[in-house]
Formats: C-alpha cells, structure tokens, sequence
C-alpha cells in the first residue's frame, strides 16, 4: 500500500499564523504538524509516501523531510497548484499511486492512542474503502456519517449545516485502487472543492465503505483552527511530559516499523543539535540493547 499525504490548501483559519508559513509545518508542541500524520503512514507500515504542497512550500518541506532515505522510506513531492480539494490528491498522485492501494492522511490531523497501531494494520489490505467514525460535539465542521438501527451507512455528508449524527469522519481513508477512477468523476461543491466525502459516498453506493468507529482510548486533533492547533499542542505536551515517551517521533516509529536498526537510530539523533527531541532519540538508541 501506498500513502499520501496532504499538505496544501491556504490554512486560511490560522491568519495570519499562516500567511507566510505552511500551516503543517508549524509546530504542535514540539514538533512540525506533519511528523504526526507522516508517522501514522509509518505506523501502518507504509514506506512509499507521496508529500503534496503548495508551489511555494514544497521547498521547506524537503529541506524538512529529504527523499526520506534516512527513515528507510521512499517519500515523493508534488505540488497542487490551487486548493481546490482533498479528491485532487488521488488525481495529483496517479502515476504514484500506479496499480496500488491508497491510504490518504490529511496533513493536519493527529491520531493517538490505545490500539491505533492495530487498527492501521488492519487495513492494509482492504478491498473497497476504510474510514473512520469519531464522535464529535461540532460535526457541522467536517464530514459526517449517519448509520442505521443495525450500524449500516446511511448517509455521508460533508459540513451539513444540520448533521444527522454526531460521527465526524477523520482525515484518514485506506482505499483500493478504484478511488482513481472515482476522483476523476468528482464534481466541485457547492463551495467549490472536489469533496473527499463525495469519494467516500461512492464507494457507499457501490455498497464497498467501510466504516470503523474510533473509540474512547482514541485521540483525534484536526489542527485546522487556532483553538484546535492549540488543544493539540497542550494534549502532546502533557501526555509526553506524563509518560516520557514521544508522540510522532519518525525516526522511533522507522525503528519500532522495522525500516532502520539501531545504528541508523543513534546516527539520526545526531541531526537534531542539543534540543530534547536529540536528546531522546539519543537515549532511545542508547537503551536498545
Ligand atoms: O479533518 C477532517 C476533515 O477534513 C473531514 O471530516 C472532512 O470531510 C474533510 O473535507 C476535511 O475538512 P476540512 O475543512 O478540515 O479540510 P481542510 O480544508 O482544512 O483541509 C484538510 C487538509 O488538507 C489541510 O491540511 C489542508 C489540506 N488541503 C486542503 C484542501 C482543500 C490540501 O492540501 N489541498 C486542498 O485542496
């Protein structure tokens, strides 16, 4: 399988935060936006990633990331010249994605918690699509899914000023590689942007979606407003602080994937100067016998 990652749009919400920097690349807590959904990808076991950016930002986001040798992963760039969708991705990445399945992360999203490695595994091979339920207070502000008495989709909307339910759909989707063909078929909105639930409704139909509900042990962050990037933010620094082990540290999850061994570990801390992220991954390679 392989994966993309999402790193355009404008990042309007954060202005002027964002004006002049790419809003994935800002940090959350104590590292870019884009480690979290990067090591996601890798968590899932997946090596081939394809980074799509604004023109101008794809720059500092290889200047960040490299060709992704040093992690033992393969990660490509293209660029989406205009914002004018999520569905676009699986367009952009068509020679990428080739005969392959897909899994897409959206580039502001942060996953954690108990199971999530499994759950990721799980999906490598699915036929049709996977996504996921999180049940919100705000589900007017992403993509939601209703289901029947017997926990049927029923229906999938995207920002429904009314939402039939409280179950948002987080930004990461494990498709076959129909969703090509399906990305293709897309028709802008009404706020004119080819929609990633429109995909998702398809697959609906063709009576192919699944869709697993995230549960409580499950931690969930769109960082697309001030107030979320900033819960986000608060929510790393506790729970690392807490437990003193890393969330999205990509040179750990690269080891624990099995893509680098030890040394390769101990060699990577030395990029990271004296800043407590070196620090860890120095003692993390110092204490792996
Ligand atoms: O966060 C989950 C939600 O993400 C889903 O529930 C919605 O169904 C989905 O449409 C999306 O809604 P958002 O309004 O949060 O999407 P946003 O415009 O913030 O874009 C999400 C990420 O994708 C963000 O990192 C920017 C990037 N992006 C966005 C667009 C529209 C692109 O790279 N290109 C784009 O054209």
């Amino acid at each position: 399988m392989k994966g993309i990652i999402l790193a355009g749009g404008s990042g309007t919400r954060l202005f002027p935060i964002t004006i002049a920097v790419s809003k994935q690349l800002l940090p959350v807590y104590d590292k870019p936006m884009i480690y979290y959904p990067l090591s996601v990808l890798m968590l899932a076991g997946i090596k081939d990633i394809l980074i799509i950016t604004t023109p101008h930002d794809q720059v500092s986001f290889k200047k960040l990331l490299g060709d992704g040798t040093e992690l033992g992963c393969n990660f490509q760039y293209a660029i989406q010249e205009q914002p004018t969708g999520l569905a676009e991705a699986f367009i952009i990445g068509e020679k990428f994605i080739d005969k392959e399945k897909v899994a897409l992360v959206l580039g502001d999203n942060i996953f954690y918690g108990n199971g999530l490695v499994n759950l990721l595994r799980s999906k490598i091979n699915i036929e049709g699509a996977s996504i996921f339920a999180y049940p919100v207070k705000d589900p007017e502000r992403y993509g939601v899914v209703e289901f029947d008495d017997n926990k049927k989709v029923k229906s999938i909307e995207e920002k429904p000023a009314k939402p039939k339910s409280k179950f948002a759909i987080p930004g990461l989707y494990f498709y076959d590689n129909k969703v090509v063909e399906y990305a293709k078929k897309v028709k802008p909105s009404d706020r004119g942007e080819k929609e990633i639930s429109t995909i998702n409704k398809m697959y609906m139909e063709a009576g192919n979606l699944e869709v697993g509900e995230m549960t409580r042990g499950m931690s969930w962050f769109d960082t697309g407003t001030v107030e979320s990037l900033d819960d986000a933010t608060e929510f790393i620094r506790v729970l690392q602080n807490r437990q003193s082990t890393m969330i999205g540290c990509i040179e750990e999850v690269a080891y624990l994937s099995k893509f680098i061994r030890k040394p390769d570990l101990k060699k990577l801390s030395k990029k990271y100067g004296k800043s407590n992220y070196g620090k860890y991954l120095k003692q993390l390679s110092d204490s792996i016998i």
